[in-house]
């Protein structure tokens, strides 16, 4: 989907060779892996989300036209806002871009025309949110180019708008609001029930290690929809107005009404929303072994309960538990949207290079193959820079 791999400069200079001109700004967008809190932001609930080192890149220049024309990774659109549609087949890439164009236009925006190179070194397709990444990118240009500033919430809420309704993913929010409010060495606690963010420090001495299995996860392909309805079916049946309100015990009195798997999607739900604070207390409090415990359980319930994990994703956290606690192993499990896609381990500092290599090796020995495997600070949300 993007030029590979390329840093700042190069972005701009591969901008002068297709446009053979110099772009005006250059927007970087983080990706993100989460902490804790996996398929909850749909449902109001509570995630723990840290923007990482790793970037969707776009160089911009205004073209003084009514069309906007993006170039990435040798494909290249271009497209006006009159009556904009979700794009299709080949093209479906342009809805991250196209969607928000649209629902800035829809905000009252006036959208002005615009030339873009996009390119990227975060994975795409890694459940590390390339999708929001490149949301983000395109809201950050289509304001800068038209001079206006959208308050930051407002924003997110615009670019899930665009993923809902020309992507088609039914996705909540806290992909949007990482990306858009990364705060370096913090994870963020966000409340998805009005998108209020706690900045959480991670330990010192505490690396973040994402190991993508290069299983490439489809969002789009109906299991993410089907566990957001299962989730719709099965508070009706509870008889509560929202995830908050539902106790362990108003669950069990449940069990057999809801039968085994709305009961077991339910108990995720409410399992995973008391993991979130409990996580946040760990890492103020330093209590690392809480912290293992707590994403050793949320892997469990994602994998048993949700059925959104893989044997890859399976197999990598099994890996960082075998390696042990008192080798420097913090925590793991699968991180996003999962079916595929990436986990996220914390590791003592020191034992990060050997916690990698394991997890390298046993994904060889297994499968055959080479995950993606790198250790990343934690950085700071989307920004853009004038180019002089
Ligand atoms: C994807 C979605 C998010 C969230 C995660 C699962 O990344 O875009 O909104 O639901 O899956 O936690």
């Amino acid at each position: 989907m993007f030029e590979m791999k390329m840093s700042n400069s190069e972005t701009v200079e591969l901008f002068a060779e297709r446009f053979g001109c110099k772009p005006e700004w250059l927007v970087q967008a983080p990706g993100r892996i989460n902490l804790i809190g996996e398929h909850i932001d749909y449902l109001n609930g509570l995630v723990m989300p840290a923007a990482i080192d790793r970037y969707v890149r776009m160089a911009v220049r205004e073209n003084g036209t009514e069309r906007i024309t993006v170039w990435s990774d040798g494909k290249s659109g271009s497209f006006g806002w009159q009556d904009l549609k979700p794009f299709k087949g080949a093209d479906y890439w342009m809805n991250y871009i196209g969607g928000v164009v649209e629902m800035y236009r829809r905000e009252g925006i006036e959208v002005r025309g615009f030339d873009a190179v996009i390119t990227a070194d975060l994975p795409v397709g890694a459940g590390l949110s390339s999708s929001a990444a490149l949301e983000t990118a395109t809201a950050f240009a289509v304001e800068t180019v038209a001079g206006v500033k959208v308050d930051p919430t407002r924003r997110a809420e615009l670019c899930r708008a665009a993923e809902h309704e020309f992507a088609g993913v039914p996705c909540g929010i806290m992909d949007q609001i990482a990306v858009g409010f990364g705060q370096k060495d913090h994870a963020l606690m966000v409340d998805c029930s009005d998108a209020s963010i706690s900045p959480v420090k991670i330990p010192a001495g505490i690396s973040l290690l994402v190991s993508d299995t290069r299983v490439s996860h489809a969002l789009g392909d109906g299991e993410y929809r089907k566990r957001s309805e299962s989730c719709d079916e099965a508070l009706l049946i509870l008889e509560k107005p929202g995830w908050r309100e539902v106790s362990r015990e108003d669950l069990s009195k449940k069990e057999s009404e809801l039968g085994s798997s709305l009961f077991r999607r339910a108990r995720h739900v409410i399992s995973e929303l008391n993991r979130v604070p409990a996580m946040k207390d760990a890492l103020v409090k330093g209590d690392l072994e809480s912290v293992s415990e707590i994403m050793k359980s949320g892997h469990e319930s994602l994998r048993d309960d949700y059925e959104v994990s893989c044997r890859e994703l399976d197999l990598l956290v099994k890996a960082a538990y075998e390696f042990g606690f008192e080798n420097g192993r913090v925590g793991s499990r699968m991180t996003g949207g999962g079916f595929g896609g990436s986990t996220v381990t914390l590791v003592r500092e020191d034992s990060a290079e050997a916690l990698k290599a394991h997890l390298e090796s046993r994904f060889r020995a297994e499968f055959g193959s080479e995950p993606n495997c790198f250790i990343t600070p934690i950085a700071d949300g989307a920004s853009v820079n004038s180019i002089h």
